[in-house]
């Protein structure tokens, strides 16, 4: 047995050679940070349970014809995923105001948006990832314009099938980040869906209570954080009720 070989280290993945030409393998890691990684802490259970999220969404999301680097799960931590060219932008979906939109245009958290709103962030984490316009985008030649027409459309698609199912287990989709790749067959480069789809990346509240089920919990010190990445994952069916052989504790709320 050899170790694997390493290709990247993130804030909360790792990824590796994988066993095929063409192929990584994403470790989930239990590390959360926030701020860009000024605020970090390591979680217990998060990386297992995003592993499962993310495998639950990227599946249901494939099923529905959204093209994703999913392949499959290996085991707890480590998925089987398509290696890409990932796209140096964060794509986010936001249905209702929160976060940096509610804080930079002054509106209340919690406020429903006219309409869904599509944003572009850099990926540049020394820059603290700006938010950018396509003007921006097509200028500097970070994606063409047939790939950010690819990636609107992919995030609006996938906020229509993602706020349907979670409203179905009474979760409201606040907003989303996502990223996409360029995976390469041959002749052919297809825009396809990358990353992970988990409460990490998503804002999450309980339609009754209006408690986030989010990475919100560590950002804003609530605790109950793998708490309610459990709740969320038990919620989807994606764990057993009483979430005993996951390690993970029922959800109450967290701490106020
Ligand atoms: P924001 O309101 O802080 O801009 O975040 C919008 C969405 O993007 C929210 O669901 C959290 C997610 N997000 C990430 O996944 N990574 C990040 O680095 C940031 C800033 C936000």
């Amino acid at each position: 047995m050899s170790r694997k070989r390493m290709i990247y280290e993130g804030k909360a993945k790792i990824l590796y050679e994988g066993p095929e030409p063409g192929t990584l393998i994403q470790y989930f890691k239990d590390d959360a940070t926030a701020f860009n990684a000024e605020k970090r802490a390591v979680l217990d259970g998060k990386g297992v349970l995003n592993n499962r999220i993310s495998e639950y969404m990227m599946t249901r999301l494939g099923d529905v014809g959204i093209p994703t680097h999913f392949i499959r799960r290996i085991n707890m931590r480590e998925q089987l995923i398509k290696k890409v060219e990932i796209i140096p932008l964060e794509v986010v979906v936001r249905n209702v105001a929160a976060g940096s939109m509610a804080r930079r245009l002054g509106i209340e958290e919690g406020t429903p948006l006219p309409r869904t709103i599509v944003e572009f962030y850099l990926k540049r984490d020394d820059l603290g990832d700006p938010l950018v316009t396509e003007e921006h985008i097509a200028a500097f030649n970070w994606a063409s314009p047939q790939e950010v027409d690819d990636m609107v459309s992919l995030a609006l698609r996938t906020n229509d099938f993602t706020s349907g199912l979670m409203s179905a287990v009474g979760i409201r989709l606040i907003d989303f980040k996502l990223e996409f790749g360029r995976y390469y067959e041959g002749e052919m480069v297809r825009t396809i869906l990358a990353d992970e789809i988990s409460p990490d990346n998503c804002r999450l509240w309980d339609v009754e209570t209006g408690n986030k089920l989010d990475k919100d919990r560590f950002r804003q010190d609530l605790g109950g954080v793998t708490e309610a990445y459990g709740e969320v994952a038990r919620r989807l069916g994606i764990i057993k009720d009483n979430g005993a052989s996951d390690n993970v504790v029922a959800f109450n709320g967290g701490a106020k």
